[in-house]
């Protein structure tokens, strides 16, 4: 008989995907400094990346600037997630301004490991993206001995005496495969490379590499909810098509989904970055419902239950407003 409308397909969704420890933090953070403050409460840079985030924040009071002179002396600012360099802290001393770091504490680690491997005479190989808030926070940390690798290519060019001696570090949102392939190529380069203490990419952002990496293999269609200068959200992209979906779009709400990407497509994937509120995804799967993909099923590739506590200073100030 005829097959019924729907039965060859399947909605899978990612899990985990969406927030991560660093993120849940540093949004609640501007939310509390914001009760606890009221508005304004300035920002330094977008608190996460993620345009709703943004936007969502803004309404309520949250004032986002590029740079610290934007901030009128005596006033709170936030700094984000992905973390500041020791000139923008010393700024902030210089202006007066009452500051509170939302910088991840899986980003503070990377920016520890900097300045230790710094103060024992390493020369420091970044690897990152170039203009990236984060690298900036972080080569700032030790500006005279960082140098910055993004891709396989860029190892060629360096040269460094013999008896260098040299360490690596990561941007934390990295895709693992591209950069293992980096460091391969450093260590071949430079056998007496040392690697850090521990993983820079953090845990949420191999969780969910590999959630996708289970969900796209045989996939028609992988969408990606996240916005476009979030870095983990473009990697999931790409470990989707290399891990064999047919194609991937990121998105960063259901209005940018094409109608023509669903023609001729039976299994479609969904997951979302690390900076991504659910109720976008959960926009995404509605649309599909709509247009004949069944319920999705959660493919669960890792538990996570981290939580970070908040930056101390809020929560110092949170104690003494009882
Ligand atoms: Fe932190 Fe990783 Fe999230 S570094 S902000 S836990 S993506």
């Amino acid at each position: 008989g005829m097959p019924a409308l729907g039965a060859d397909r399947d909605l899978l969704l990612a899990a985990p995907r969406g927030y991560c420890a660093g993120v849940d933090r540093a949004v609640i953070t501007v939310e509390k400094a914001l009760d606890l403050y009221g508005a304004p409460v300035y920002v330094r840079k977008q608190i996460v990346h993620n345009k709703h985030v943004v936007q969502t924040l803004e309404r309520r009071g949250a004032v986002f600037v590029e740079e610290l002179d934007e901030v009128p002396g005596g006033a709170t600012v936030v700094f984000s997630a992905h973390g500041v360099s020791p000139a923008v802290h010393d700024q902030a001393e210089e202006r007066g301004l009452k500051t509170i770091d939302a910088t991840c504490p899986l980003v503070t680690k990377v920016h520890h490991e900097a300045r230790r491997f710094d103060r024992e005479g390493y020369q420091i190989l970044l690897i990152g993206h170039a203009g990236h808030e984060e690298v900036e926070g972080t080569a700032g940390e030790a500006p005279e001995v960082i140098t910055l690798v993004e891709t396989v290519a860029d190892v060629e060019g360096l040269s460094f005496p013999d008896d260098t001696k040299l360490s690596w570090l990561s941007q934390t949102t990295l895709s693992v495969d591209e950069t293992m392939a980096i460091v391969d190529a450093l260590r071949e380069k430079f056998p007496q490379l040392e690697d850090p203490p521990s993983d820079d990419i953090c845990y949420a952002t191999q969780n969910r590499q590999l959630a996708v990496k289970e969900i796209s293999e045989g996939a028609d269609l992988m969408i990606v909810v996240g916005s476009a200068n979030s870095s983990n959200s473009v990697r999931l992209v790409e470990v989707a098509l290399e891990a064999g979906a047919k194609a991937s779009y990121r998105v960063d709400d259901v209005t940018e989904i094409r109608e023509e990407w669903l023609e001729g497509v039976d299994k479609v994937g969904v997951t979302s970055g690390a900076s991504v509120p659910e109720d976008l995804v959960e926009g995404v799967l509605a649309f599909l419902n709509e247009r004949g993909f069944p319920t999705a099923t959660a493919v669960h590739t890792a538990e996570e239950s981290l939580i970070f506590a908040l930056p101390p200073e809020l929560r110092r100030d949170l104690r003494a407003a009882g």
